[in-house]
């Protein structure tokens, strides 16, 4: 990391040698955004769209090497038709405009979803860019979008299952490894930070399995809003917290 970087990081409270590897945001607040000022909600999610490339570039230059992005759940079909339409319209845009520019950055693209489920125009633009990226060396981006976290351990039980009846696998060898396997991004670590922009308390059944040991970060600042300032402040509240995973804190004062 070049050293302005490293200084940048540490006026903000973040020490550069214990950045967390992977970060998996709720975005969140886009249709109060927009409210706030007496905007369409599609106006908020417009917004959002921006800050997503900003803070994309923010993470990779902190050294952060995965982030997960909640874009669509599977539950957001039940909003408004047009709202609906209105934001598949701005994640084929995305892929196509900014994304590629992130890409072309070495960023490598991924969707965890039931990509089948989504409208073909959508899903064309996104498998472009995945398959254009797959060997970028750099930050590994994931979009969660028709994304559900029971979903997901649904769609892992039916694979490992498939596997059982096929006679390939005993029951006996299903344990968490290959459950965690059989998710939709069997190589990424569970995320070290899960952040929550816009203060609400809850996961909205994102990645359920893993962040059974995730730190979390909620702030009030809605995902418009989200600044680079935002982001480091959450990795240095990250910074600041004993992870003991069932166990006792570890000896002399590490973290
Ligand atoms: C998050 O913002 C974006 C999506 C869920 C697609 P919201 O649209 O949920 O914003 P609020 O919660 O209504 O403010
Ligand atoms: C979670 O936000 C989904 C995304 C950020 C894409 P929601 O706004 O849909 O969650 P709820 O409805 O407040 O739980
Ligand atoms: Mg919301």
């Amino acid at each position: 990391m070049p050293d302005n970087q490293r200084r940048k990081l540490t006026s903000a409270g973040v020490d550069p040698d214990r950045i967390p590897g992977h970060v998996a945001i709720i975005m969140d607040g886009n249709g109060r955004w927009a409210q706030q000022r007496g905007l369409p909600r599609l106006e908020g999610h417009r917004r959002g769209y921006r800050t997503v490339t900003r803070i994309v570039r923010v993470a990779s230059d902190a050294g952060v090497r995965a982030l997960t992005l909640y874009t669509f759940s599977a539950e957001n079909w039940r909003r408004p038709q047009d709202e609906v339409s209105g934001i598949m319209r701005l994640i084929a845009a995305a892929a196509h405009r900014e994304l590629r520019r992130l890409t072309d950055e070495g960023v490598q693209l991924r969707v965890s979803g039931r990509m089948e489920g989504l409208p073909d125009f959508v899903r064309e633009a996104l498998l472009a860019d995945i398959e254009r990226t797959k060997n970028n060396p750099g930050l590994v981006l994931t979009l969660a979008v028709n994304y559900g976290g029971r979903a997901e351990i649904a769609d892992a039980v039916q694979s490992i299952a498939r596997r059982v009846a096929d006679g390939e696998l005993s029951p006996e060898a299903i344990d968490e490894e290959l459950v965690s396997k059989s998710l939709y991004q069997p190589d990424l670590p569970d995320p070290d930070l899960l952040i929550r922009t816009a203060a609400e308390m809850r996961v909205s059944n994102f990645l359920l399995w893993q962040i059974a040991y995730s730190e979390i970060h909620v702030t009030p600042v809605l995902w418009p809003d989200f600044a680079e300032a935002d982001l480091l402040k959450a990795i240095a509240d990250y910074q600041s917290r004993v992870r003991k995973f069932g166990g006792v804190p570890a000896p002399s004062g590490q973290k």
